[in-house]
């Protein structure tokens, strides 16, 4: 029998549990006899080179993986392959007409699949978020490649599967640096405005926030109002006795447009409108610094500081951006199991013949879907119990004192 070439990519940010998520694959593709599984290194970035030049660079970025020289893959933090943010369809994100877009779409979908026939592939496994994802999707629809993927990003921000890997690891280290912020921000008597990754989903922010007992969750599914969920809090916190605060603060938490134009003199709209853009067109809502905005802003409020002076409280607040340490280190136990389980479906789905589809996770059931559906966004739900949780944490604190001081 003929070997199968089966090419696995990790593209986006990394996130802890794409190792695992790897050996998972090799796993499986060990158990056949004709599989070669072939890592391809830096996402989609060969993908974006002129066909003709592939031959010629092909050495740098395909490496066979060989599970003999790989033991124990899974507990390692980051990625082997290497990632990018490559996007083969960057030309097609910059036109505006949709027939136009769609036409080279599907012309840069059929250069992809002569891509993969160059460099070898039969198949390819795609490890990504839902930009990565999206690549393969449309790959798919318009080629019948023979392509499956696993749902990776700290964000968790996935529509086909309950949670992504790399998400609990993440949300355990931001947990973790706003409990270890606490004694700082107490012996200073300080406000700290924590700004937490995530793009336009809160998720990371709305677990680590909880789970620390941050005074404050700002996200980007709820729109902040800075009177009445910043100031008004902050001072009612105050009378209630508290002489320290936490704000957990989302990268794309930004206040409504009513408040922004009511309340806000260090960011206008105008900012927001003209943010830098990725390569796959989203707007980088982190270069907005939306904690050091919310400090600033808080700092410029002057009856909020007579307020905290004659309370004998220490005004004083500071931003810290947790940033890429966030997705720092090694896996946590459930990212490594969900990459292996999420690698190794993945592969067993390829040997079945089953193309076009995600491993996703269904309450504790690994399951497929289709590839299109799974790698669309997903958000908070402010209607959710979680949101429910965040705004009775937030009030009980200071609600509960008063009522011990009556
Ligand atoms: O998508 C994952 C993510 O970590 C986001 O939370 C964050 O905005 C972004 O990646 C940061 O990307 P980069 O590593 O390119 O700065």
């Amino acid at each position: 029998m003929n070997t199968v070439n089966v090419g696995v990519l990790t593209g986006g940010g990394d996130a802890p549990g794409l190792n695992a998520a790897i050996y998972g694959i090799l796993l499986r593709g060990y158990q056949e006899k004709d599989i070669k599984i072939l890592g391809i290194k830096q996402g989609w970035k060969i993908f974006t080179f002129p066909i003709e030049e592939i031959p010629k660079i092909k050495e740098f970025y395909v490496e066979e993986l060989k599970i003999g020289e790989l033991d124990d893959l899974h507990t390692r933090g980051g990625t082997i392959l290497y990632t990018s943010r490559s996007n083969p369809f960057e030309e097609v994100v910059k036109l505006t007409d949709p027939k136009a877009q769609e036409a080279l779409r599907k012309k840069v979908a059929l250069d992809l699949k002569a891509k993969m026939h160059i460099i070898g592939l039969d198949a390819l496994i795609i490890i990504g978020g839902d930009d990565t994802c999206g690549v393969g999707a449309a790959l798919y629809k318009y080629t019948n490649a023979k392509v499956v993927a696993c749902p990776k990003t700290i964000d968790n921000d996935l529509a086909g599967t309950d949670y992504t890997f790399g998400f609990f690891s993440s949300a355990q280290l931001a947990s973790n640096s706003l409990d270890s912020i606490t004694t700082t921000a107490h012996s200073h008597q300080r406000i700290f405005v924590v700004e937490i990754m995530g793009r336009d989903a809160g998720w990371l922010t709305l677990f680590s926030g909880l789970s620390s007992g941050a005074d404050i969750i700002l996200l980007p599914e709820t729109p902040f109002d800075f009177q009445r969920d910043v100031i008004e809090v902050l001072r009612e916190r105050v009378r209630a006795g508290y002489t320290y605060h936490i704000i957990a603060c989302a990268e794309g938490a930004y206040p409504s447009m009513e408040s922004l134009e009511r309340d806000f003199t260090v960011i206008s709209a105008e900012d927001i409108n003209n943010l830098p853009k990725d390569t796959f067109g989203h707007p980088e809502l982190h270069a907005l610094k939306i904690a050091d905005k919310i400090a600033k802003q808080i700092k410029r409020t002057k009856e909020l500081k007579q307020f905290f002076e004659q309370h004998y409280v220490n005004f004083e607040v500071r931003s810290v951006v947790l940033g890429h340490t966030m997705r720092a280190g090694t896996p946590n136990v459930y990212d490594r199991i969900t990459g292996l389980r999420y690698g190794y479906h993945a592969m067993s789905m390829l040997i079945d013949g089953v193309y076009g589809k995600m491993s996703s996770l269904n309450g504790t059931q690994i399951c497929a879907v289709d590839l299109e559906v799974g790698s669309k966004k997903k958000y908070v739900d402010p209607n959710s119990d979680l949101i429910a949780i965040r705004d009775a944490m937030e009030d009980v604190k200071y609600k509960s004192k008063e009522k011990l001081f009556l």
